[in-house]
């Protein structure tokens, strides 16, 4: 269980519309994915994720953004013992797509590419770079026995390519945008792969969600209108507080979260709290910009900017459970920054492993669409990412 060391004013009225309006989403699946993913869909991915272990020393993960975010932010996490993960397809430098191709020079490897609209530039270009060096080690037939493909049910490039090559397909449901989708094939098959236990993954993530939202099925049963918990349940919710808290800052010209942990393997759930928050809130010209620090190497850093610089910002400590000494970092660390009169949120994390990140998904997801959705904006697109796109194109042109 998650909790937090602060109250905050929650408009438990507000809050139900809210929760309403997002599992009605179009885009608002993932809210009821704990609750819906099945044994068969968990014993695909475990089939396939034993055949890349049986079969390769490296599964080269190829996505970007919510491709990849969310699986890399465990595996760094918790180290897993399966096979190797390289990842590629996460920008556009040649010298990194070099780098992650010299990585499988002597190793035998599979290849996860993951890309939701199977159309993006960056996992393109190295899919193409790894499967040209798959053939050319195993030959058409067995590479295309080692290539599985994470995608839309129905349309797109990859999607195409793999029902004409016969590519293993795991499919991003038509209502998980990229950056809420850990919790699907997108992060499951690397995850399983790795070594990671899913099934407490996903227990993790369903005990959070049932702190919120009843259970599809008892609704059947007691054919209730309502899948959200009661007023006071919702009032008390930690997601819920942690939301309602982010407002109140907000309105106090807070407009930088810093979000801050002590274990420095957590530095990529730190990106993907980055990404989930940063492209659900920065729209229309409004949200607070995530940053990120690792303690106690960014005191070191970042420290004096923290305890003394400008005073826009709050921290937001996940406190994942950690040694004697490192403990009392984090309370130094909090008194010290309170008396430099920031605001010193924190979150406390059950436990170092697959049920505690679980727990954390579900916590930041939810926490972060209710946000969103307080500040009046579309948690669930990402219009500003064209712009790039479209300057990026005109100049590729040019050539
Ligand atoms: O959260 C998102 O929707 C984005 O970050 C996408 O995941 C990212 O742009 C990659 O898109 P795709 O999976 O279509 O290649």
């Amino acid at each position: 269980m998650i909790e937090i060391n602060f109250e905050s004013d929650v408009n438990v009225g507000r809050t139900r519309e809210i929760l309403g309006e997002i599992l009605a989403d179009p885009m608002g699946g993932w809210a009821m994915l704990p609750f819906l993913i099945n044994e068969k869909e968990l014993n695909k991915i475990k089939k396939a994720a034993a055949d890349i272990q049986s079969k390769a020393e490296v599964l080269v993960c190829i996505g970007i953004g919510g491709s990849y975010l969310g699986h890399r932010a465990i595996i760094e996490a918790l180290r897993p013992k399966g096979v190797q993960i390289v990842y590629a397809g996460n920008s556009l430098s040649k010298r990194e797509l070099e780098f992650a191709l010299s990585e499988v020079n002597n190793k035998d490897f599979a290849i996860n590419v993951i890309s939701k609209s199977g159309t993006t530039l960056e996992p393109a270009i190295a899919f193409d770079a790894f499967k040209k060096k798959l053939i050319e080690k195993y030959g058409e037939t067995e590479a295309k026995k080692r290539i599985f493909a994470t995608t839309d049910a129905r349309k797109g490039t990859l999607h195409d390519e793999a029902v004409e090559n016969g590519y293993a397909r795991f499919v991003v449901p038509d209502d998980v945008g990229g950056r809420y989708s850990v919790l699907t094939a997108v992060g499951l098959l690397p995850l399983a792969a790795a070594g990671v236990d899913i099934d407490a993954l996903v227990t993790g993530a369903r005990e959070m969600a049932e702190g919120i939202i009843k259970n599809p099925m008892d609704i059947k049963k007691q054919d209730s209108a309502t899948p959200v918990k009661s007023d006071e349940i919702i009032r008390k919710n930690p997601m819920v507080r942690y939301a309602w808290m982010r407002r109140a800052l907000y309105e106090r010209d807070y407009d930088t979260e810093v979000f801050a942990s002590f274990e420095p393997a957590t530095v990529y759930f730190n990106e993907w709290l980055k990404q989930l928050f940063g492209e659900s809130e920065g729209k229309g010209k409004q949200g607070v910009w995530p940053a990120s620090v690792v303690y106690s190497t960014d005191l070191h850093s970042l420290g004096q900017f923290m305890q003394d610089g400008r005073r826009n910002l709050w921290e937001t400590i996940i406190d994942y459970p950690t040694d004697e000494l490192n403990e009392k970092v984090v309370a130094a660390v909090c008194t010290a920054h309170t008396m430099g009169r920031i605001p010193v949120l924190k979150i406390g994390v059950s436990s170092y492993d697959e049920k505690g990140f679980g727990e954390l998904i579900y916590f930041f997801e939810m926490a972060c669409a209710i946000s969103a959705k307080l500040m009046g904006v579309n948690p669930f697109d990402q219009p500003g990412v064209e712009a790039y796109k479209t300057e990026l194109k005109k100049l590729m042109e040019e050539k």
